[in-house]
């Protein structure tokens, strides 16, 4: 009963970080326009919002990683003998747990990064952010690692919803798709397009 209750929070977590993932990239991608984007965002930190947007978005992904954490430890103790048969596509638990890790660290260091932005250049932040290979990549590792996540975790969804055809599953795809390609975009056309 108490686990049920926890797993409808971290759902819940997860549906508000997914709704911040949309609003956020959609903003990002008002790069294509210096005017919109420094407009945009001269507004978002003008105020008291970006801080406040900050603050529940890290209680958010504290109370998904807490409860995700421990009911992964209550798995682990009701399955001490391994499925005789997996999914023909089965990554392997280690693999599942240092991609998490990475995620999360990914996470953490891009709002370090964003902190020490000048708020009032910030065109050119993101521009020379992404000069660098290292950055780029590490931004498209963390780009795939979370597509893979929210992929993976809608379906767990709605599979608890019996929703298990394959259009669902086509339509999970492209709306993640959708939402890291646009993010992607944003490192790739600094890097590769722009002067
Ligand atoms: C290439 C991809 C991304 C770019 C270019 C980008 C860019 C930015 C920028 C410029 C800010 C600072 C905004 C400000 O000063 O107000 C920011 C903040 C933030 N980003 Fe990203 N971001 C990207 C991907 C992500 C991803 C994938 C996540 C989460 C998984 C994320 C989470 C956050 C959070 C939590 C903040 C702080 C709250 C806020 O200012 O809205 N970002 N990002």
């Amino acid at each position: 009963m108490v686990l049920q209750l926890q797993k409808r929070t971290m759902a819940l977590a997860g549906v508000v970080m997914t709704a911040y993932l949309i609003f956020h990239m959609l903003s990002n991608l008002s790069f294509f326009s210096q005017n919109i984007f420094t407009q945009f965002y001269d507004i978002y930190n003008g105020g008291p919002i970006r801080w406040l947007v900050l603050l529940l978005m890290i209680a958010v992904i504290a109370i998904h990683v807490k409860i995700a954490v421990k009911i992964r430890k209550v798995n682990a103790k009701a399955r001490t003998i391994d499925y005789a048969q997996h999914d023909k596509f089965k990554i392997p638990a280690p693999l599942v747990t240092v991609s998490i890790i990475f995620l999360l660290s990914f996470i953490v260091i891009h709002i370090v990064q964003t902190l020490l932005f000048d708020t009032s250049q910030l065109y050119s932040e993101v521009t020379q952010l992404f000069q660098s290979e290292i950055m780029v990549l590490f931004y498209l590792a963390g780009l795939f690692v979370l597509t893979m996540h929210l992929q993976h975790s809608i379906a767990n969804v709605l599979q608890t919803l019996g929703k298990t055809s394959v259009i669902y599953h086509g339509l999970v795809w492209s709306g993640v798709l959708a939402l890291t390609g646009g993010f992607a975009l944003i490192p790739l056309y600094i890097y590769f397009v722009m002067p």
